[in-house]
């Protein structure tokens, strides 16, 4: 028996729709079932466009060249993330500046103004596991410095600040619908934005630049089209988007009844300034008796937990400690919150069909193996 990490349910409407394409012979891009996934997207993140792509990466990128990101400039991320805030800024041309992260794990607005130069053009947040960044104070640092705020909400659907669905607060918002998250399509992606020029120039970018007359290019795209197969099930996903929510966050209050009064553990906080999706719960091993993070890991994999280490920050990845090349981020400075995340973090499981006397397994067996 082995208990997920995190598995698609695909329990509404998606089979009913992915055969509907199969009858309509639909199955590329740009068909009806992406224009009605976009359409819903955008209503219920509460953007006036939404455009499908074909994963959270090349959202990422996408958002970057449409705004115009590229050679010389800087984009501040945080340092405790996926490679893609890094990689994707990078192939954009640009060069990303390394900020730490808070106790939510997102990162941390009192120190990005120090790191703000002529140079910089961008905020690219990153909202973490499920935790909303403190966009409040963002968004302040960016209106004063005239700089675009990227929202990566790749992993936190539906999460919000002061009632205002995160991915809708900056320029510009990136969702992933990779197997594990909180809505999927398998792989699958999406921009969201409340400007009109930006979803136009995406829509242009994520295809070749193709316009009217065809195969006449005024600009250099890519091909990061999403199939309609997959808008079909990513749309059924969405028709039960609050019910998934309010799962994760129940699997996440009975994870921190739990847990809350050891004090071992170190588990995942939702920020005061919004709620949370808790796509993943998060455990900080502080004291675990003389066993390192990875082995309890791999001990809870023999027992049938499916836990994953949290990322290793950027400031620790190989390819920027070891080579050398002017884009590439100064991993110099000190990030105390991230290098302990990295560390120290990891996530247990959080998938929609978690019964409680699961999750009392899970909870016991990880108390267990810290306890010795
Ligand atoms: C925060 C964050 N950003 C970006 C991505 C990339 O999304 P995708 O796998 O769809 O490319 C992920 C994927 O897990 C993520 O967690």
């Amino acid at each position: 028996m082995l208990i997920p990490t995190s598995e698609p349910v695909l329990k509404g409407n998606e089979k009913k729709y992915v055969l509907e394409c199969f009858k309509s012979n639909w199955i590329s891009a740009n068909g009806p079932f992406t224009k009605k996934l976009e359409k819903k997207f955008a209503k219920f993140i509460g953007t006036k466009y939404a455009v499908c792509c074909s994963n959270g990466t090349s959202a990422i990128h996408l958002a970057l060249i449409a705004l115009g990101i590229g050679k010389g400039d800087e984009v501040i991320i945080p340092d405790f993330t996926i490679i893609c805030s890094a990689s994707m800024t990078i192939l954009a041309g640009a060069k990303p500046v390394l900020v730490d992260v808070d106790k939510y794990w997102c990162i941390d607005p009192d120190k990005i103004e120090e790191k703000i130069t002529p140079r910089t053009k961008a905020i690219m947040v990153v909202h973490m596991y499920g935790n909303p960044a403190n966009m409040k104070k963002i968004m302040k640092i960016a209106r004063k410095h005239k700089l675009f705020v990227i929202e990566d909400a790749c992993a936190a659907h539906g999460a919000e600040v002061d009632g205002q669905k995160i991915g809708s607060i900056g320029d510009i918002g990136c969702f992933s619908f990779y197997a594990s998250k909180n809505i999927t399509s398998g792989e699958g992606g999406m921009v969201v934005t409340n400007k009109k020029e930006i979803a136009d120039k995406v829509n242009l970018l994520k295809s070749h630049g193709f316009e009217r007359p065809r195969f006449i290019h005024r600009i250099i795209g890519f091909n990061y089209r999403m199939t309609d197969i997959q808008s079909a099930i990513a749309l059924a996903q969405l028709e039960n988007i609050r019910h998934k929510i309010s799962k994760r966050r129940e699997i996440a209050s009975y994870y921190i009844r739990l847990l809350k009064n050891r004090s071992e553990v170190e588990i995942h906080q939702e920020p005061p300034w919004g709620k949370s999706v808790f796509w993943m719960f998060g455990v900080i091993i502080k004291d675990s008796f003389g066993r390192t993070r990875d082995e309890i890991i791999e001990l809870l994999w023999k027992k049938g937990i499916g836990t994953e280490r949290f990322f290793l920050p950027m400031s620790e990845q190989p390819i920027f400690r070891n080579e050398r090349d002017p884009r590439y981020p100064d991993i110099k400075g000190s990030f105390p919150v991230s290098d302990a995340l990295g560390k120290q973090g990891l996530y247990i499981p959080s998938g929609l069909n978690l019964t409680k006397k699961e999750q009392k397994y899970i909870a016991d067996t990880l108390m267990s193996l810290i306890k010795k």
